[in-house]
């Protein structure tokens, strides 16, 4: 039996196939990419000729230091793929991300090419989305207004995200707020919803975004699709 980080590592070096001699690529963030971002740096040390534009300053910073050539995405017109991990992914590949609050880069990012592929162990996948809290991004100026808000149009709970006891800033300066839905009868229509929302800059719902799902198991098998 793999434990949950080698089960991570093994989706992750998995896809690191899909990356191909002169491409650009957008690399996720997170605990699943972390084990990508070494996969990468092992490639281009020995010889793979890619370039990557990271999804957030942990993600820069890493590639960065483990010497993964980067570039931005205004110095690109389109990027052949992207890699990142997702909190949950429904039967439709529509997803939540957002846990490690770099949401908002990571669907800019995912938004600059037609393929996304989502590496994540098996308990990522879910029948219906919504256990996972939703994050969504906002501006800081009248943070509680939204929060009212997305109570009102019927979330149960809206809770601040906080670390090390203040309000987490995003790579962006803004706010996340978590968004306890307990189950998300309607994906695409709770994002449009919530962008209505003075205030929302982007939500965890990345809908018909993700091309391809690469999961690994504990028992160490594969799965794509
Ligand atoms: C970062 O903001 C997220 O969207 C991550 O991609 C997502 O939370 C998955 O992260 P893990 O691979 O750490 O579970």
């Amino acid at each position: 039996m793999l434990t949950q980080q080698q089960v991570k590592q093994k989706a992750a070096e998995y896809a690191a196939r899909y990356v191909q001699p002169g491409m650009t690529i957008g690399l996720g963030t997170g605990s699943t990419v972390f084990f990508l971002i070494h996969k990468l740096a092992e490639l281009a040390k020995s010889g793979l000729n890619f370039r990557a534009v990271p999804t957030s300053n942990q993600t820069k910073k890493m590639a960065e230091e483990l010497g993964i050539p980067l570039t931005t995405l205004d110095d690109v017109d389109v990027l052949d793929l992207t890699i990142d991990g997702a909190d949950e992914v429904d039967p439709d590949m529509q997803l939540i991300k957002g846990g490690g609050a770099a949401l908002l880069q990571e669907k800019i990012v995912a938004a600059a090419g037609s393929q996304l592929i989502i590496i994540a162990d098996e308990t990522k996948m879910v029948t219906q989305l919504g256990a996972f809290p939703l994050p969504v991004e906002v501006i800081t100026f009248g943070w509680k207004q939204v929060q009212r808000k997305v109570l009102q149009a019927g979330c149960k709970e809206v809770n601040l995200r906080v670390k090390d006891g203040q309000p987490l800033v995003t790579d962006h300066q803004h706010y996340i707020l978590d968004c306890h839905y307990g189950v998300i009868e309607n994906p695409a229509a709770l994002n449009t919803g919530l962008h209505a929302i003075p205030g929302v800059v982007e939500t965890g719902l990345f809908i018909n975004m993700a091309t391809k799902i690469i999961t690994a198991n504990t028992d160490g098998t594969i799965k794509e699709r």
